[in-house]
């Protein structure tokens, strides 16, 4: 089966097994036929942070579990819960439009609820921690399902559990979020507090953040569905203060951004638009115009172009700076 049209950087990738999962109980039978139980899987979200080789000899399955309601309540939290399947996006809207805030910062990122919590998706100053409650997930090693609070998750910046040890083990099925019922808008990061004053908005609602950060994401990162990409190809690096203030000294007008433990956090971005790559490409790979630090497919690009490309850019920038860069996607 073609994958080229389940992952967002388009690669024409195929696999040799596929079954699309609307219900817990499918992955129950899954796990105890002798076959498939047997055979490599890859779980696959909305396809939004993989970058996949030609040909997987895998079994593909597709989270399509769908839903989303409000649990409970208490005096200070409202509880939602979304299913794997449900887009991301969408689900971020329904709260918005249930009057409820929390999410909004993290409006128009691509996938699905389900594969939030893998990489702990986060943007203009909010990660999803910060409102992440619990999850339920199926688990293939014991065939339970099992509940897993934010300890449990290991949650760090563009990182979790799901990630390392429970990588392909550990099946999402839905993500419970406490959303405060008393909201401020954190409006820190960037332009984001700049455009809502441009536009005359000076005590906004969580509609009006959302939009603000749907306008500001759409005018420097590509739309998936008319440019294959992953997103951030690579995390932005922390490193040590003396490290930085070498750079700094060299680069004045190099940003980083001081860390709870000294550390500095530099923007990945700024590094390979220095190094020259910014709207090159090698191959079918290119870097996007815009934002450097969005690798994209310029049309029939394959998983190892992708890589190559990746290893280039870490290498000038290793060179130049000093600096290491680690990808973000998961390579299949
Ligand atoms: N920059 C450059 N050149 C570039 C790109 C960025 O100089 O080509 C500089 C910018 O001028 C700015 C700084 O780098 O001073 C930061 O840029 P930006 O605000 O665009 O954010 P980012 O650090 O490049 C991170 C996330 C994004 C997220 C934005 C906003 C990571 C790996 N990426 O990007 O997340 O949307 O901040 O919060 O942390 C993603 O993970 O897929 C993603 C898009």
């Amino acid at each position: 089966i073609s994958l080229q049209k389940l992952n967002s950087f388009g690669i024409a990738a195929h696999a040799s097994a596929f079954l699309r999962i609307e219900s817990e109980q499918q992955l129950i039978q899954i796990s105890r036929d002798q076959q498939l139980a047997r055979m490599p899987r890859l779980i696959l979200g909305g396809g939004s942070n993989l970058v996949l080789s030609d040909k997987l000899d895998v079994l593909v399955l597709q989270m399509a579990m769908m839903g989303k309601h409000i649990v409970e309540e208490n005096e200070d939290f409202v509880y939602v819960c979304a299913a794997a399947g449900e887009p991301w996006h969408e689900f971020v809207l329904w709260t918005l439009q249930q009057g409820l805030g929390g999410l909004e910062n993290l409006s128009l990122i691509p996938g699905t609820a389900g594969a939030a919590p893998i990489q702990n998706i986060g943007a203009y100053g909010v990660e999803m921690q910060d409102y992440f409650h619990h999850l339920t997930a199926f688990d293939f090693l014991s065939g339970d399902i099992v509940t897993m609070d934010k300890q449990d998750c290991r949650f760090a910046y563009r990182d979790s559990i799901f990630k390392h040890d429970y990588r392909d083990r550990m099946v999402i099925l839905n993500v419970v979020f406490a959303l405060p019922k008393i909201w401020q808008p954190r409006l820190n990061y960037g332009d984001v507090a700049q455009l809502l004053i441009a536009k005359g908005i000076t005590a906004p609602g969580p509609k009006d953040v959302s939009d603000a950060i749907i306008a500001i994401r759409r005018s420097k990162l590509p739309d998936p569905a008319e440019i294959g990409n992953a997103g951030s190809f690579f995390k932005n690096p922390i490193v040590s203060a003396e490290l930085r203030d070498s750079l700094h000294a060299q680069y004045p007008a190099m940003v980083s951004y001081a860390q709870t433990d000294g550390g500095y956090k530099l923007a990945a971005g700024w590094l390979i638009e220095q190094s020259g790559w910014k709207g090159k490409a090698l191959g079918n790979a290119g870097v996007y115009q815009k934002q450097a630090l969005v690798l994209v497919n310029l049309g029939g690009a394959t998983g190892a172009e992708v890589r190559r490309l990746a290893q280039q850019i870490q290498a000038d920038v290793f060179d130049k700076f000093g600096v290491e860069l680690e990808i973000e996607p998961v390579f299949v």
